[in-house]
């Protein structure tokens, strides 16, 4: 037996712990081991039943996800559940902490399940964008019924040890597993219970197998939220087996065809890229070893507006005490009358308990008056993107602040070194740039200022992964990474609409690819009048937004901007105004329509960002190319299933991007177009961003 399972037998009870740290992944050590240990125990006369439990925080979190690109090892998964399956002596699964994907599908396979009310029971799989390939979406629908199974497939979200025993899923709460588990199967050999196997149980099958409409139903329901997604489609595809009636061992062998097909495909890949590019973008380079971050017991947002509400929410759903702090008591009163709205809404979803909602709004205080920062160990500044406030702001704070508070900026695009300078302390000061709505959307980029201390980094890292956001470092630059790459695609959109490219056209190309929304339903979102009045400002004019906006058409606002609104809605509807508006602009301006296809829209918009994604990184704005996909993931939407805009680059072929872009450059005699020098020498070399270091 390998070092990594390890046997206590008990009289006639063997304990079998796997001890594979940190998370007891079942790799090929684990399987090995364990198939080893059940061997062995079969043939051991003295032992009668075999509790099986993990060592350490939890009994098994899953498959190592190092292994999913490594040719298999032997033994497989089948062969271990099989042996699970046709053991002769009952075995008791005994779970604590998490058992999932294929942990839960070793406990399925047992013939009992006890579990800590607290464990965390999940078949995860589709999370990264796979079915259960060891009999899950089998055994499960067997153990509580096709609807909740479907649901947690497709969902992947766990349930706890005692919503488990509600559902059937276990047998028992156990408060020890080791304890629980070795008592459990005394009582099973006391009682003589039968070798139970959730295989040969279609009872819970039945009601769905008479009315199949209650597994659609289910399924509906569970799949609402996976558009363009393979896996929960397989997910529903594999459970309706069990519903359906297919032989148990012939549903085992199409669920395991259907794993590696997804296994083998982009939209897995992409996912699985996205689970490590969200860890790896926690590594801060240049940090010194040991730093540690500061303090985090109280947060002051300054500016109640759309963007510091969000915040402030943030912080307060994380059990933080926040003060957010106005200008004066009418701002105040509307910014926090709008954080219990949205509290009170997500409590109508069921997102929220009332109980809840008042708990939250009562981390959050209200004040008029910059001083009321004084106690705080994290500043957010959230007020009008104009540096001279800004810096009368900071001015104001360095006054204030207490000694080694981090000083954070929420500005979208201004310099952060020139704020960071507005104050004696530019070593507390840095950029914490959320998205809106900033209590939804996952995102925060980091901004690391020239003097920028690494503790006040690492406390900003810290402080947004406490708020459950995923932060990514960045450096100084216009935009930062994520606007930045969103303003050359902004440029691409901007000429091809004065070349008579409808919006929805350019819009239904973006959706289409997997974006929450298109360019143009971005800017009614964002406000119409918001570039308009800058533009007055600044004396430029931008024909077709000024003509929108000068007829009142300011975007979602006004119900009508680029699309139209009804009432209550956000979904664009096509207006033909609109189209008679550009058409009319154009004909004034004398130019000529063309006809665009879908594909180079798409290669316009998505290249012309990656290019720009070249730039930042060679720039060393971002660390890696996955940062970068980070941030379009949590800030923008970008589709999970696509990895993000570098990952999807390195899909489509660095060369390929090179080439269109070098086209569409010399096409339009736009040099900004061409392809980024690292672009160009990563296509030249067969390389790729995933592979690049800088
Ligand atoms: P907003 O106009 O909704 O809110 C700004 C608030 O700051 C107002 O309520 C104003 O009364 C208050 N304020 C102004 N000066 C103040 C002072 N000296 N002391 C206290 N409060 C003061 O603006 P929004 O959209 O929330 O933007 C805030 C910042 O966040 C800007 O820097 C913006 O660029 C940035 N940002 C905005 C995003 C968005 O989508 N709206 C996204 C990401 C960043």
């Amino acid at each position: 037996m390998n070092d990594v399972i390890k046997v206590d037998v008990r009289g006639d009870v063997a304990i079998v712990r796997i001890d594979y740290p940190p998370v007891n992944a079942h790799g090929h050590p684990v399987r090995a081991g364990l198939l080893d240990a059940l061997n062995r125990l079969a043939a051991d006369g003295a032992v009668r039943a075999i509790v099986l439990a993990g060592e350490g925080r939890m009994f098994i979190s899953g498959a190592d996800v190092r292994e999913f690109d490594q040719e298999p090892k032997l033994p497989s998964m089948r062969t271990l559940l099989d042996a699970l399956d046709n053991s002769r002596k009952p075995i008791v699964a005994a779970m604590h902490g998490v058992a999932m994907g294929g942990g839960l599908e070793l406990a399925l396979a047992c013939n009992y399940r006890v579990a800590t009310a607290d464990a965390k029971l999940a078949l995860s799989e589709v999370k990264f964008g796979l079915l259960p390939g060891g009999g899950g979406t089998q055994r499960l629908p067997r153990a509580v019924g096709p609807e909740l199974a479907v649901k947690m497939i497709v969902g992947g979200d766990p349930i706890s040890g005692t919503q488990a025993l509600a559902a059937g899923l276990v047998d028992e709460i156990v408060e020890d597993p080791i304890a629980g588990g070795e008592a459990f199967a005394r009582r099973v050999l006391a009682e003589g219970r039968p070798l139970r196997r959730l295989r040969d149980d279609d009872s819970k099958l039945a009601a769905a197998r008479a009315d199949r409409s209650i597994f659609t139903n289910a399924a509906t329901a569970a799949t609402k939220r996976s558009r363009g997604l393979d896996a929960p489609k397989a997910c529903v595809e594999a459970v309706a087996m069990a519903v359906d009636g297919v032989p148990f061992d012939e549903a085992l062998t199409r669920e395991f065809d259907a794993f590696v097909k997804l296994l083998q495909g982009d939209q897995s890949k992409a996912q699985r890229h996205v689970f490590f590019a969200e860890r790896e973008a926690t590594k801060i380079a240049g940090i010194p070893e040991g730093t540690r971050p500061r303090a985090l017991n109280k947060v002051a947002v300054i500016g109640a507006g759309t963007m510091g509400g969000g915040i402030a929410m943030s912080f307060a759903n994380a059990g933080l005490p926040v003060t957010i702090i106005e200008l004066s008591e009418e701002p105040l009163t509307r910014g926090l009358g709008l954080i219990r709205k949205n509290y009170e809404a997500s409590a109508a979803r069921g997102g929220l308990t009332a109980a809840e909602v008042e708990e939250r709004v009562n981390l959050i205080q209200g004040a008029v008056g910059l001083d009321k920062a004084g106690d705080a160990d994290l500043i957010i500044e959230a007020v009008f993107e104009t540096m001279a406030i800004k810096k009368e702001v900071f001015g104001k704070l360095d006054a204030i602040a207490k000694p080694g508070a981090v000083l954070a900026s929420n500005t979208s695009y201004l310099n952060v070194d020139e704020i960071a300078a507005s104050t004696s302390r530019p070593q507390d000061v840095l950029g914490m740039h959320f998205f809106s709505p900033a209590n939804v959307m996952r995102l925060c980029e980091i901004v690391r200022g020239a003097k920028t201390a690494p503790d006040a980094l690492a406390t900003a890292v810290a402080a947004a992964r406490k708020a459950a956001k995923a932060p990514v470092v960045v450096g100084v630059c216009f935009g930062f990474v994520g606007n930045r790459m969103l303003e050359l695609r902004g440029k691409q959109a901007a000429k091809l609409l004065y070349q008579g490219v409808p919006p929805q056209q350019m819009d239904g190309v973006l959706t289409k690819f997997g974006m929450p929304m298109g360019h143009f339903a971005m800017m009614d979102l964002a406000g119409i009048d918001v570039g308009w009045r800058s533009r007055k400002d600044h004396g430029i004019s931008a024909p077709i937004e000024d003509a929108l906006a000068e007829a009142g058409r300011f975007g979602q606002k006004t119900n009508k901007g680029f699309f139209k609104y009804e009432a209550g809605s956000r979904a664009p509807l096509i207006d033909p105004e609109v189209e008679t508006l550009i058409q009319e602009t154009m004909t004034r301006l004398g130019l000529e329509t063309r006809k665009v296809d879908d594909q180079e829209i798409l290669e316009r918009l998505t290249y012309s960002m990656i290019n720009e994604g070249a730039r930042i990184l060679e720039e060393g704005i971002a660390a890696r190319a996955s940062d970068i996909d980070v941030v379009w993931l949590y800030g923008y939407g970008w589709p999970v299933f696509r990895g993000g805009p570098m990952f999807y680059a390195d899909q489509v072929g660095l060369k390929t991007v090179a080439e269109r872009l070098a086209h569409y450059a010399a096409a339009d005699g736009d040099d900004s177009l061409k392809p980024a020098p690292l672009l160009a020498r990563l296509a030249k070399e067969g390389g790729t961003f995933a592979g690049w270091r800088a």
